[in-house]
């Protein structure tokens, strides 16, 4: 049985936290959210605990995790040599949407890392995550709380129906706030590399570090050669029904949308993620109102929301505008892009 305790996002019940805390400490599974997506939480000095993660995912064990910490200084009990850029970007981005990856120590199980030699660091900006790792007292390993694969949840319901069962209980604070996972910056490299790009814009970073570069989307050969970072691989975020991308134009939507009508794809089986101020003709199609383009982080936050509501209307395909690469259009499109991947309608 999975436990919901429904907690207030700013003061969060110290009660129920311990409680969830006490389950963290034996070596159980709770989901809380962060202010990026929900995450699935584990003891991440406790090897069996984070098998456990695996398992719930079905997430394969060459993925490493996140380890989320709620002071920066906890990042000296993990990483073995701390360089001044992180207390930089501390300063301006902790807690909110940053993984660093740096040197591990020891005390790091392999199994957190996926036998790499770093790890990924975090401080979630959500009172419910700070408190709960607080109360465990422990360093907490969470990776999006989905099955392997799908859109990430920003809710407690998203949580449920992909790990119902599954997991010891879920804190639910209500919808995350930043809708995209955390931008994960390997700090190991000169100059620093996004590895994906997240909540954190680019922009942002770089008013730190000079040059920062990127390296996302990953080809199926790069996939066989060892990933840099092993969630590149190029399918990812997906829901169940393929997704089909236009170029960011109303134009371009409806060109879209008309090349899958005319192939004899019926009208009230295509979903569309559309942006509030476009319009479609006057066509039975399954409309998300997904926000106002040029708001990227308003599509952002309902992005996951969006895919996963029109894949449980029974639509047989999604069509999605791509946003450009400014801000957290980055986040965005490079999510599209790889919920869109090897898959025709
Ligand atoms: O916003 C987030 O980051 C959410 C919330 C729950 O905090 N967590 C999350 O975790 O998205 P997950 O496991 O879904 O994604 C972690 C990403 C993966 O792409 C993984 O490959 C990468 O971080 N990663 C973890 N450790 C790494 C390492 N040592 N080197 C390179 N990439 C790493
Ligand atoms: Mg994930």
């Amino acid at each position: 049985m999975t436990k919901v305790w429904r907690v207030d996002p700013k003061h969060p019940d110290p009660c129920v936290i311990a409680e969830a805390a006490k389950i963290i400490g034996s070596g159980g599974l709770v989901a809380f959210p962060t202010e990026t997506v929900y995450g699935l939480g584990a003891n991440a000095l406790d090897e069996m605990a984070v098998q456990k993660i695996f398992s719930a995912k079905e997430r394969p064990a060459w993925d490493p995790l996140i380890v989320h910490i709620s002071r920066p200084e906890m990042v000296l009990q993990l990483v073995a040599d701390v360089p001044e850029r992180f207390w930089q970007l501390a300063e301006r981005f902790m807690p909110g949407p940053l993984t660093v990856v740096l040197p591990k120590k020891p005390i790091v199980p392999e199994i957190v890392t996926a036998g790499l030699p770093t790890v990924a660091i975090r401080m979630p900006k959500h009172q419910v995550a700070l408190a709960l790792i607080e109360a465990a007292g422990v360093p907490i390993v969470a990776p999006s709380a989905n099955r392997f694969g799908r859109p990430s949840p920003t809710t407690a319901e998203h949580v449920l129906a992909d790990l119902q069962g599954r997991i010891d209980g879920v804190l639910d604070a209500g919808p995350t706030q930043v809708g995209v996972e955390s931008t994960v910056l390997d700090l190991t490299k000169e100059p620093p590399v996004i590895l994906r790009p997240g909540g954190v814009p680019k922009e942002a970073l770089e008013e730190v570090l000079s040059v920062v570069s990127v390296r996302t989307v990953v080809t199926e050969e790069e996939v066989g050669k060892g990933l840099p970072s092993p969630g590149m691989t190029k399918r990812h975020y997906a829901p169940s029904v393929p997704v089909v991308l236009a170029d960011g134009n109303p134009q371009a939507l409806f060109a879209t949308i008309d090349r899958l009508l005319s192939k004899g794809q019926e009208p009230h089986r295509i979903g569309v993620l559309l942006p509030f101020d476009w319009s479609l003709p006057n066509l039975p199609l399954v409309i998300f109102r997904w926000g106002s383009w040029g708001d990227w982080n308003g599509l952002a936050q309902r992005l996951f929301e969006g895919l996963r509501w029109l894949e449980g209307q029974g639509v047989s395909v999604i069509v999605a505008p791509v946003p450009p690469s400014v801000g957290l259009g980055l986040a965005v499109r490079d999510r599209l892009l790889k919920a869109a991947s090897d898959r025709c309608p």
